[in-house]
C-alpha cells in the first residue's frame, strides 16, 4: 500500500499529534524539522533560539558532530546486544569513564533508559543496601512519573487522578530560600534543613533507606541550596542510617557549570541519578553508586532490556569528551554573565520577583508585585504573566521554558554551546516580552 504522504508544513505535524498522540503534549508550538546548534528549525523554514535544550537535554549543542559521528559509528558495529546479557564494548567503557568523572569513591554503573528509571532503580539499590524501606524527598521536588519516582515526586499536580503510588515515602522542605517562611527571603542554611529531622521524627518509623534530593531543583523553579543546607542534609540523612540519593538527572553534564552540580556543594552522593545531558539526546539513563553499595545488588536483582544501549553509551562517551574539552567551563564563564544581567532585570522590572541559578540553568521568577505571595512570603507568583511572556518570546523566535512550583519561573537552560551574542539577544528580547505583556 501507497504510503500516505503529508505536506511539509507545521499543522500538519500537530493535527496528526491530536489524532493519534495521546492528548498529554504540551507544546511551546515548535514543531522541529532540523536543529543544530542552538537553533531549531521549524517546518516553514523559520528559525528560534533554543534556550530550552528539549528540556535541558542538548548540552553540547544539537547534532553535536563528534557524539553523532560515535553514534553512527557504533551503529554499523551493531545496535543491540543486551548489555546485562552480552557485554560489550561502549558500555564498559562509558561505566569506566563514569567512575573517573564521578564525584568521590563513586564507581559502579547500572544503566537504564530514563530519569525516572535510574530513580526508581536506585531506590531499589539504598532498600537493598539498607534493609529499610522509608525514603524522604523534597517538597516541590521532580523525579520523574512512573509509580515510585512520582511518589517521590513533591508536587500533586503531577499525581492527580493517578495516585496511589508507592508508599513510605515523606516530604520535607525545599530550599526556597525566595519564599521561606524559616528564613523569609534569606538563603536557606543548615537551620531551613533542620526540617528534615523534623519530617523524619514527626512523619516515618525512622527507618530510612535513602533521603532523595535535586542539587538544584528543575521543575521547581531552579532553586539553588547552600552549600550549608545541603551538608547538613547528608549529615541527617547519614544519621538516620540513610543514603543519600543525588538527583542529577536535570543538572548533570555540564548544566551548571560543572560537570556535576554537586561539585558546587562538596558533597558525594552515596547514590548519583543521571539522564537527560548524558548522551547529548540519545535515550540513556544510569545510577552510580560506590562498590561497597553497588554490591549489594546481586544478579538478577535488577534488569533492562534496552539499559546501556551500545549506540547510546558510545555517544555518551563521547558526549563527555566533548563536555571535558571546553563547553562546560564556557558553561560556566557565560552562566556569570547571564548571572548578573538577570540579576539586572530584578533591578529594571518589578513583576521580576527573583532570579537565581547556576552555570547555565537559570530561573526568572514572574510576581504580582501588588499581591502577597503564599503564607504572605514574597509576591503572588505571576503564571499567566509567564505564559504570556513565552509565547511573546516565541512568536520572537525564542524559546525559552516555563516552569516551577507555581508555573511562573522562566527557565534558561540552553545547549551549553550558546554564544555570548545569543545569551544578548535572548536576555533582551525576555526583556522586550515583559515590557509588552506589563504594558
Ligand atoms: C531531576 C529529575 N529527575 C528525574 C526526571 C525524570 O526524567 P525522565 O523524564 O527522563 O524520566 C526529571 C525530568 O525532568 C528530572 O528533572
Amino acid at each position: 500500500m501507497q504510503k500516505e504522504t503529508y505536506p511539509d508544513t507545521n499543522d500538519a505535524v500537530e493535527s496528526r499529534y491530536d489524532d493519534y498522540l495521546m492528548p498529554i503534549w504540551k507544546s511551546l508550538d515548535v514543531p522541529v524539522k532540523r536543529s543544530s546548534g542552538c537553533t531549531l528549525e521549524d517546518f516553514e523554514g523559520n528559525e528560534y533560539l533554543d534556550c530550552f535544550s528539549g528540556i535541558s537535554v542538548t548540552n553540547a549543542g544539537h547534532g553535536n558532530e563528534a557524539v553523532v559521528e560515535a553514534a553512527k559509528d557504533q551503529l554499523d558495529e551493531f545496535v543491540h546486544g543486551c548489555s546485562y546479557v552480552h557485554p560489550n564494548e561502549p558500555v564498559a567503557a562509558f561505566a569506566e569513564r563514569l567512575a573517573e568523572v564521578t564525584p568521590g569513591d563513586l564507581q559502579k554503573t547500572f544503566f537504564c533508559n530514563s530519569g525516572t528509571e535510574a530513580v526508581e532503580g536506585a531506590i531499589k539499590l539504598a532498600r537493598k543496601h539498607t534493609g529499610s524501606t522509608e525514603v524522604v524527598a523534597l517538597e516541590m521536588g521532580f523525579h520523574g512519573r512512573t509509580l515510585g519516582s512520582l511518589a517521590l515526586t513533591g508536587n500533586t499536580a503531577y499525581k492527580d487522578g493517578m495516585a496511589p503510588t508507592i508508599n513510605d515515602v515523606s516530604h520535607f522542605a525545599a530550599p526556597y530560600g525566595y519564599r521561606c517562611p524559616r528564613c523569609d527571603g534569606d538563603e536557606c542554611g543548615a537551620a531551613c534543613a533542620n526540617d528534615l529531622e523534623h519530617v523524619i521524627k514527626s512523619h516515618t518509623a525512622d527507618d530510612l533507606a535513602a533521603v532523595v534530593v535535586e542539587p538544584v531543583m528543575g521543575e521547581g523553579g531552579i532553586v539553588v541550596p547552600s552549600n550549608e543546607w545541603f551538608q547538613r542534609v547528608k549529615e541527617i540523612a547519614h544519621d538516620h542510617g540513610a543514603l543519600l540519593v543525588v538527583d542529577e538527572v536535570q543538572t548533570g553534564y555540564g548544566r551548571t557549570g560543572s560537570l556535576w552540580a554537586s561539585d558546587h556543594f562538596e558533597v558525594t552522593p552515596d547514590i548519583l541519578t543521571q539522564a537527560k545531558g548524558i548522551a547529548n539526546g540519545l535515550p540513556l539513563g544510569a545510577f552510580t553508586a560506590s562498590a561497597d553499595v553497588a554490591d549489594s545488588f546481586g544478579s538478577g536483582d535488577h534488569l533492562s532490556t534496552f539499559g546501556g544501549n551500545p549506540v547510546a553509551c558510545a555517544a555518551a562517551l563521547a558526549n563527555v569528551d566533548e563536555l571535558q574539552d571546553g563547553i562546560v567551563d564556557d558553561a560556566a564563564e557565560q552562566g556569570a554573565w547571564l548571572g548578573d544581567r538577570l540579576a539586572d532585570l530584578e533591578d529594571e522590572y518589578d513583576v521580576v520577583g527573583d532570579t537565581r541559578g547556576l552555570g547555565l540553568m537559570y530561573g526568572v521568577e514572574l510576581v504580582d508585585p501588588d499581591e502577597d505571595g503564599p503564607m504572605g512570603v514574597a509576591a503572588a507568583p505571576d503564571a499567566d504573566l509567564a505564559k504570556h511572556v513565552s509565547q511573546r518570546l516565541r512568536d520572537e523566535g525564542v524559546v525559552i521554558g516555563v516552569g516551577g512550583f507555581y508555573k511562573n519561573v522562566m527557565r534558561f537552560q540552553p545547549p551549553l554551546t550558546i554564544t555570548r551574542e545569543q545569551l544578548e539577544r535572548a536576555v533582551d528580547e525576555l526583556a522586550a516580552a515583559i515590557d509588552a505583556e506589563t504594558d
